[in-house]
């Protein structure tokens, strides 16, 4: 059974009510696309829990069908992915899946661990700026794996992975994630300095300690891993995905915006905390529940000033998010992007709502005025899109987002989600 989902073209918002009610988040986009390329390390039949119906899952999905994985929902459970990876598989990923999104780099780690080859198209993905691999490319040849870029690809060799020590110069998801996999089959001890410490990567971390590595440190900036020496020597497993952090930024941006009171079921307050201390700052209530995250807006809020930085600092998804936010806050809120130089670019359709925003390189100054009003706008990339919709519910009239198959890359059912809410909104 293919992974299908409903394309969607447009994102219409009007302006409603307060919103309340209880919404829940799906699995995490950033982590599922990681425990899908990890089946890669081993033979056997992977069932993945809390996998959220979104194109990047079904883009990677393909991925894994072109190496030689049956992928499938399964029929018996909702949310339910099965894999099954063959004795041998094919360490290619070809640039037309590739291009569809970026995270695809992930599967060079555990194909050059599990084949000694593997040929990766460079990746395309969001319209972020640009996006080097050197850190994936440099980690992996002080691991002893040859690498060069031929004709668009990435092919990489290596007879035997040993393992060393690794000081990343910048705590990389992407990095840090294919050199775990990686280092989880060679031969002896690696040790990851300056690692990232995502929540993601602890998922990550959980799911390969269950399919037979050895891996200490998830969480912290330091990672020691045990190698088996063989990829043979790993094996299948289940796994259950942790919920999506940047998804429940989304509608607890779309409480401060539109005010109200949710329950965020799947949501982890314990992952997304510096947000929650910036939302108070700004007025909101967030606290942690029993299955979820409690939030509640008293109406307009006040601005402060943020920063993006490496987990757990201020995560760059939220960015956007926290920017729609202050367009409507009262005061002045300035923002620094410190992880990726292009991601202002939805900014300009903010303002074509009517926000008063001035951008300098990393910077923004964020002028709250009262009210946006609704406008055509164009989602660039996946958190773009969703900030874009969530804006629409505080302005005046009706905001139309186009390009929003960039948010069904990421979310599953946004507008239905905030639809079961109160929001006024509908995708088509
Ligand atoms: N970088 C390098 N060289 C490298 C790797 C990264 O210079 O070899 C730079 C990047 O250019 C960027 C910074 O380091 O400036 C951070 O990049 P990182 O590798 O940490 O990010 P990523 O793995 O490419 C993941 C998420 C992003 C999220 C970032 C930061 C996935 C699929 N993507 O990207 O999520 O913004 O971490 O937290 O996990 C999204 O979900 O919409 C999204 C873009």
């Amino acid at each position: 059974m293919r992974v299908a989902i409903e394309p969607i073209k447009r994102i219409v918002v009007r302006p409603g009510p307060p919103l309340e009610g209880t919404v829940a988040v799906a699995g995490a986009k950033n982590s599922v696309l990681k425990l899908m390329a990890a089946t890669l390390l081993a033979e056997g039949s992977y069932r993945l829990r809390n996998v959220p119906r979104i194109t990047d899952v079904e883009s990677m999905a393909d991925l894994l069908r072109a190496a030689g994985c049956t992928v499938g929902w399964s029929p018996q459970a909702a949310s339910t992915l099965d894999i099954a990876v063959p004795a041998e598989i094919e360490p290619l990923a070809p640039y037309e899946i590739v291009e569809k999104f970026r995270a695809s780099v992930i599967v060079l780690g555990p194909m050059l661990a599990r084949c000694g080859e593997a040929r990766v198209a460079l990746p395309g993905g969001d319209d972020l700026g640009p996006r080097p691999i050197d850190m994936h490319v440099r980690g992996l040849s002080e691991l002893g794996a040859e690498l060069e870029v031929v004709h668009g690809n990435i092919v990489a060799r290596a007879s035997n992975l040993l393992g060393t020590r690794v000081l990343l110069e910048f705590p990389s998801v992407g990095a840090t994630e294919n050199l775990v996999m990686a280092a989880s089959a060679a031969k002896g001890t690696t040790v990851i300095d300056n690692a990232a410490r995502e929540p993601e990567i602890a998922d990550l971390c959980e799911m390969l300690n269950r399919m037979g590595a050895s891996i200490a440190g998830a969480g912290s900036p330091t990672l020691v891993i045990e190698g088996t020496g063989d990829a043979e020597a790993l094996h299948e497993t289940d796994h259950t995905v942790i919920g999506d952090r940047v998804e429940a930024a989304t509608y607890l941006a779309a409480v401060g915006v539109a005010g109200g009171e949710l329950t965020i079921v799947g949501a982890r307050r314990d992952h997304m905390a510096m947000l929650a201390q910036k939302l108070g700052e700004m007025g909101m209530r967030v606290s942690a529940g029993a299955d979820g995250v409690w939030a509640f807006s008293p109406g307009r809020l006040r601005s402060v000033d943020c920063s993006t930085l490496p987990y757990p600092g201020l995560a760059t998804d939220y960015k956007p998010f926290l920017v729609t936010m202050l367009a409507v806050a009262s005061g002045v809120g300035i923002v620094t992007e410190n992880l990726f130089a292009g991601r202002f670019r939805y900014v300009d359709e903010l303002r074509r709502m009517g926000a008063d925003i001035r951008t300098d390189a990393h910077h923004a100054v964020v002028r709250g005025v009262e009210r946006l009003s609704g406008a055509p706008v164009k989602a660039t990339d996946i958190r773009a899109g969703a900030a874009l919709a969530v804006a629409g519910l505080g302005a005046e009239g009706t905001t139309v987002v186009s390009d929003a198959h960039h948010v069904a890359r990421g979310y599953e059912d946004l507008a239905g989600k905030l639809a079961s809410v109160g929001a006024d909104i509908r995708a088509e």
